[in-house]
């Protein structure tokens, strides 16, 4: 090689290659996708995991940045990723999505502050294992709240505050949270998050919500949190939907409903569960799970044409309520980039192949993708 030629390589090289690393952290949003349609009905979201953002799959950042403008970290920002020890926080999966999702000029929504699960046992207990009393909980919520919040202040634009706080039967649901502190726990969470970044949206998010029973416990809490004068911007429905369940009339119904509260309404966690599941294992209660049958997985070789069609079916009869109700619905997130990734292959019951998104596991866009697209096309 002529040495007097490496300056001028360089030259070309550098541009170069700062070009293909900027290809890499900021995948192009420009190709239109998934999205695209929706501007200016609502945001189309999805859950983002530590496989997608580490680069074990390639495939996965160009593929959101084409498809979606909203991300949810699926697990690195719950309580036991996060903050895993006293005094310990971790934050590096959950900088590395923030990071892609602003570089992508995608809204990151935080998930989540207090929910009963994924909280590790510490959370509510003193140094020498006995129950914290209601103003220890209060204060070490209070840190936790203001650490997090506090570490992606003017980053994350909306916060699930509180999750699955309610039971099937509207009852608030028996957590440490409740027992520990008392039903204030709610208005002091969200309280902490707003003190925390005033300029957060904050949310109420929950499963089976849409049911009449259920939304009857949620109300009053949304209702009770603007009384007192306390920032509450949406309530979540995680639509963890199946081909057979619920009648869409009933979240047609619901959202009309949260709307009224003058509140934003979103879909979550959405995916529709192709597979024959006991109606008992509905919903999300993930500490409730089934043993393995193979007649419980039917579909290990593909989805058979006329499923497809239910699903898709499915997917436009959803599509076409929430694009009625676009004024009052700001996002749809999906739970899951495609069906390889969706938490479905193994909850209620492991081992199994579902099909419950819009995409394939080669990325490849499914009849139902086709079917939503139709949807907001006619409008
Ligand atoms: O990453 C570890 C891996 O290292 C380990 O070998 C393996 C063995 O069990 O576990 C892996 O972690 C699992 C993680 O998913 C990543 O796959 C956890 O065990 C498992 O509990 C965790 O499940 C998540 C679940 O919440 C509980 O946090 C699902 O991914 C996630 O989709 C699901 O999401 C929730 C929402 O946050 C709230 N609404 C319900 C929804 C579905 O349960």
């Amino acid at each position: 090689m002529n040495m007097k030629n490496i300056p001028k390589m360089k030259n070309i090289l550098l541009p170069a290659a700062l070009t293909v690393l900027m290809m890499i952290t900021q995948c192009s949003n420009d190709k239109t996708g998934l999205k695209d349609p929706f501007n200016g009905y609502f945001l189309i979201g999805t859950s983002v995991n530590k496989a997608m953002i580490t680069g074990t799959d390639p495939l996965a950042l160009p593929f959101i940045a084409e498809n979606f403008n909203s991300v949810t970290a699926e697990n690195a920002m719950k309580w036991e990723r996060i903050h895993p020890e006293p005094g310990k926080y971790d934050f590096a999966l959950a900088d590395s999505i923030v990071s892609f999702a602003l570089k992508n000029n995608m809204a990151v929504i935080g998930h989540v502050l207090v929910w009963h699960s994924q909280t590790p046992d510490w959370v509510f207990l003193d140094s020498l294992g006995n129950p914290l009393t209601r103003e220890a909980l209060l204060d070490r919520l209070k840190e936790h709240i203001y650490t997090v919040v506090g570490h992606y202040r003017g980053k994350v634009t909306g916060w699930d505050v509180v999750n699955e706080a309610v039971d099937e039967d509207g009852s608030m649901r028996q957590t440490k949270w409740l027992q520990i502190i008392g039903d204030d726990y709610i208005e002091k969470a969200f309280r902490f998050a707003h003190e925390a970044d005033p300029d957060a949206e904050l949310y109420y998010n929950d499963y089976n919500n849409e049911e009449k029973a259920k939304r009857a416990g949620v109300i009053p809490i949304i209702r009770d949190l603007q009384e007192k004068g306390i920032r509450i911007d949406g309530v979540g429905i995680q639509g963890h939907w199946h081909l057979d369940s619920p009648d869409f009339s009933i979240v047609d119904e619901t959202i009309g409903e949260y709307a009224a509260l003058g509140v934003k309404v979103m879909i979550t966690e959405m995916e529709i569960n192709v597979l024959p599941t006991p109606a008992w294992l509905y919903g999300a209660e993930i500490s409730k799970t089934a043993e393995y049958r193979d007649s419980l997985n039917p579909y290990v070789e593909g989805l058979p044409d006329s499923v497809q069609t239910q699903l898709a079916d499915r997917y436009a009869a959803l599509f076409r309520i929430l694009l009625d109700h676009s004024d009052a619905v700001s996002r749809v997130t999906f739970w899951g980039i495609n069906d390889a990734y969706s938490w479905k292959n193994d909850w209620p019951i492991p081992g199994r192949t579902n099909y419950p998104l819009l995409f394939d596991r080669n990325y490849k866009p499914k009849p139902a993708y086709y079917a939503v697209i139709n949807e907001v096309k006619k409008k």
